[in-house]
């Protein structure tokens, strides 16, 4: 049973907030849990804001109300009326004590919001998902981030089938009942926001740690799993460890509980989240062993295990006003753990992947009809917004303030902001406050960029006067219209720089009324301005936006000379990479407007001459090596033929091959798989990455020989990436010898979930338009289901937004089957299916063909009357802009 409110309800708007009249001061939740049923007892005391005159209403969506009194009387039902959403209640005042008694049925639950079961209902375990507003499915509630009550929480339950039970907070207490049955309580001593309670009932074993904080605290670590994962968690202990003592170290935060539970489920719709005391994760961020992770996904249980931990205070201690402020808890965290992960491994890589992301993600969504500010102004389903924007482009905006003032004055600023808000529900102005105050400066400026949607152009040119011998760089911003959003602002761009003689080394940039250095960043506030570089021999060659300083798309007319001694010589790294990428841009289009050889050959002259370099480190080769995606590609171009840009980048690749020379390649390779190991550390992973990309490199040169050393390679892999990536190469280049491997996995993998959601998600990947077909076929596998959202995400959501030529199907029957899934989604899990419908952003920059048969599968959509409103409002939006 899920909640289908009117599709066309009214928008929720920024502009219309208003505090709460009525608060919940202490909240006392007792739980009577079952797996069809759990009955939820709730005693509110209620506070009320003297200055305002509203009724007591409370939220609530699926609940069976049983039982209702106010301060100990049980109310007549004149005195209460269920409405669309809620409840409310006459003749409550400042004190009143509210008591509700209330059922929901977790197994019933397929959205996966509110009380649920995770697993098969036998042997599954219930737990919680309540940001952003699932807690108003548990019980009758003042269910907004402003809200924060002190929670006391007693659990109830038949004692063999439900031995585990945890709520947050710190435990208070637990014993035996009659019949089987026992209780165990909980309580937080940090009042809260109801969208971070929690709870998890069930059998699940777990490994613990002791830990003291910096300031002297003992916690008990303690990760949850069932049986046959409680083995993959020692890492994200690991990890934990690791994110508590970095961000006691950099951001001089402690833990502030005597436990901190850390559970894992097969069955969620995001990563994880951040519950105080309880976090609950995606079994897929947070377990890992050799034999069935990968680097990447290695990397990302560290990140995520840092990202929720790091909410704390980002998030908890310090929570949002309102759900427009979303990117202070997600824009601020997703920095800090960015932040965190480049110290635990390498900062340039981390940077590269990051604005991959950036690219890959959040500038489509900012192009397309979704396009919304950080701050978004207006939504309708929340759920909607945890989005690129709010989390990838929300941390590069706190990027660009930290690099703002510097080290040690953005940590004056987040210990200010955190000393003025803890226990409080801020907004994105008081973080700038802040930050600001406590270094004299004043950053609202900045604010605009929260309240702007789309991703601005700057536009770069050099003069070089050799008689004055002087420079002058002219920036200059340019801001499109985004859907809804016509009129657009100037903003402080931080442009971050240094300048490069002929020779590669760095020149001394002697600017007017400043002392020389090498690296120097200019705010570029204006529609244009001029930058005069005083004292240069030479025209120099200057390095842009370095380090990625704002999320901006820049131009700049390099030559293809200059931009391979970029490539060549920048020490920062990441401009480094970006040096190589824009040669790539400049290569892929030459061979796209059949331009002269020269285009083309600069960059795989480039990358043929690093190949051999002793000095490059592999993962940053691997990188190189790798031209941007078919999606950055087709943001490029004002009509989009996925065939076409599928073709041209691999002719891309190609010339890369060729020029590097199979020969090379093949005797790299050989290196590499000689040294094989399961090992995790840098230098290990490295070699991986760079092995992969040489074998798919060689597979276009000379596949019978790549598909040789991949059969091989997958045989003796010492671990999942090595594995994987062999099945990929063979599944790719030779689909007959493929298939045996394939099956060997499938059944090697049986049991194991995540591996098998690689299984789905390989194959979904494979270019071309016969894997339609094959995604059909994998529709009958008897281990594909709709229910579980990775499964979901593995197989239809990897084709529709990982493989291009497979969905965009020129007979538009990619944009069918999918649009017929979306819909079948959204009867069991609303938020899921939003999220997946997505895929369709940009349809309408698709080739005429392609663009109505688009169109066409989103109207479809669009005439179903019932939608909920979280696919609504993704369909409505896809089809009105
Ligand atoms: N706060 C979680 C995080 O750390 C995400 C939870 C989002 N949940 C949702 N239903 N949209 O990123
Ligand atoms: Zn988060």
């Amino acid at each position: 049973m899920n909640a289908r409110p009117e599709a066309a309800s009214q928008p929720i708007r920024l502009a219309d907030y208003r505090a709460p009249a009525w608060r919940v001061e202490r909240v006392e939740l007792d739980f009577e849990l079952g797996i069809d049923a759990a009955e939820v007892a709730a005693r509110l005391l209620l506070r009320r804001d003297p200055a305002q005159d509203e009724p007591l209403r409370l939220d609530g969506e699926n609940l069976e109300l049983l039982s209702i009194a106010l301060d100990g009387r049980p109310l007549p039902v004149d005195a209460y009326r269920l409405i669309d959403g809620g409840l409310e209640v006459d003749g409550a005042r400042d004190g009143s004590v509210l008591e509700t008694r209330v059922r929901v049925h977790p197994a019933a639950n397929t959205a996966l919001e509110g009380l649920y079961l995770s697993g098969p209902r036998d042997t599954g375990f219930l737990l919680t998902q309540c940001e952003a507003q699932g807690f108003r499915h548990i019980t009758y509630f003042l269910d907004r981030p402003d809200v924060q009550s002190s929670y006391s929480v007693t659990l109830r339950a038949d004692r063999a089938r439900f031995p585990v039970l945890l709520a947050g907070g710190n435990p208070d207490g637990a014993g035996e009942l009659d019949g089987g049955r026992h209780w165990a309580r909980f309580v937080d001593p940090h009042p809260k926001p109801s969208y971070l309670f929690a709870l998890v009932a069930g059998r699940l074993e777990r490994i613990e740690r002791g830990y003291r904080t910096a300031d002297g605290r003992d916690v008990q670590l303690k990760i949850w799993a069932e049986a046959d994962a409680i083995g993959r968690c020692q890492y994200a202990m690991d990890a934990l460890e690791r994110s508590m003592r970095w961000d006691e170290r950099v951001y001089g935060r402690n833990y502030d509980l005597d436990v901190f539970h850390v559970v894992a489920t097969h069955d969620f719709n995001m990563g994880a989240m951040e519950n105080k005391g309880l976090n609950i994760f995606n079994a897929k961020c947070l377990l890992a062993d050799p034999d069935a992770s990968t680097d990447d996904e290695y990397r990302r249980v560290e990140a995520v295990i840092a990202h929720e931990y790091f909410h704390n205070w980002s998030g908890n201690r310090v929570t949002c006003r309102d759900w427009f402020q979303l990117s202070l808890k997600e824009g601020f965290t997703v920095f800090r753990e960015q932040s965190f992960s480049a110290d635990m491994n390498s900062a340039p890589l981390k940077r590269i992947e990051d604005v991959s992301l950036l690219r890959r993600a959040q500038f489509p969504e900012d192009a397309g009809p979704l396009a919304h500010p950080v701050r978004p102004a207006e939504y309708r389903e929340i759920n909607n917004f945890y989005t690129a924007t709010v989390y990838e482009k929300g941390a590069e905006l706190v990027r660009m303030l930290a690099g703002r003032l510097g080290e040690e004055g953005f940590r004056r600023g987040t210990d200010l902001y955190f000393a003025r808000n803890d226990g409080r529900a801020a907004t994105i102005e008081d973080f700038l406050a802040a930050l600001g105050d406590a270094n004299g400066v004043d950053l609202t400026p900045y604010l605009a960029w929260y309240g702007q949607a789309g991703t601005p152009r700057v536009r770069a040119q050099g003069a070089y006067d050799a008689a004055q011998r002087t420079y002058t760089l002219t920036l200059s911003q340019h801001h499109a219209p985004s859907a809804r959003q016509p009129h657009k602002h100037n903003l402080p761009i931080p442009v971050k720089l240094a300048l490069f003689g002929a020779d590669g080394r760095m020149l001394p940039m002697q600017m007017d009324g400043q002392t020389p250095a090498s690296e120097t960043v200019v705010v570029l506030a204006d529609a244009e301005q001029h930058y005069v570089f005083r004292d240069l021999g030479e025209r120099p060659v200057p390095s842009l936006l370095r380090g990625f300083s704002a999320p901006v798309i820049l131009e700049c007319d390099y030559t293809p000379a200059e931009l391979a001694l970029l490539l060549a010589h920048d020490p920062d790294g990441f401009n480094r990479w970006e040096a190589g990428q824009q040669l790539a841009l400049r290569a892929h289009d030459a061979l796209r407007d059949g331009a002269g050889p020269h285009g083309v050959t600069a960059w795989c002259d480039a990358l043929a001459t690093l190949f051999d370099d002793p000095r490059l480190d592999a993962a940053l080769l691997a990188d190189l090596l790798t031209p941007p995606g078919e999606v950055e590609l087709a943001e490029r171009e004002p009509l989009v033929d996925p065939e076409h840009i599928h073709a041209l980048r691999r002719q891309l690749q190609l010339r890369l091959a060729t020029r590097i020379g199979r020969d090379r390649l093949d005797a790299r390779y050989r290196r590499l798989a000689a040294q094989a190991t399961a090992a995790l550390d840098a230098g290990s992973q490295a070699n991986r990455r760079l092995k992969q990309r040489v074998l798919q490199l060689l597979a276009l040169l000379d596949p019978a020989l790549a598909c040789a050393h991949a059969a091989a390679q997958y045989r003796d892999a010492p671990g999942m990436t090595d594995r994987l990536g062999a099945l990929a190469v063979l599944a790719r280049h030779d689909v007959a010898r493929g298939a045996e491997p394939l099956a060997h996995y499938r059944a090697r993998y049986a049991d194991d979930p995540l591996a098998l959601d690689k299984w789905f998600a390989l194959q979904a990947q494979l270019p071309g338009e016969s894997t339609l077909a094959r995604v059909q076929a994998l529709e009958a596998d008897p281990a594909f289901t709709l229910k579980n959202p990775n499964r979901a995400r593995a197989l239809l959501g990897t084709f529709a937004s990982g493989n291009p030529t497979g969905f965009h199907r020129v007979d538009g029957a990619g944009y069918r089957l999918y649009a017929e899934r979306l819909l079948a989604l959204d009867a069991l899990n609303p938020q899921i299916a939003a999220r997946l419908a997505t895929a369709f952003n940009g349809w309408q920059r698709l080739e005429p063909q392609r663009r109505e048969a688009a169109r066409a599968a989103l109207a479809s959509l669009a005439a179903c009357d019932k939608l909920s409103r979280n696919l609504a409002e993704i369909v409505g939006n896809m089809l009105k802009a």
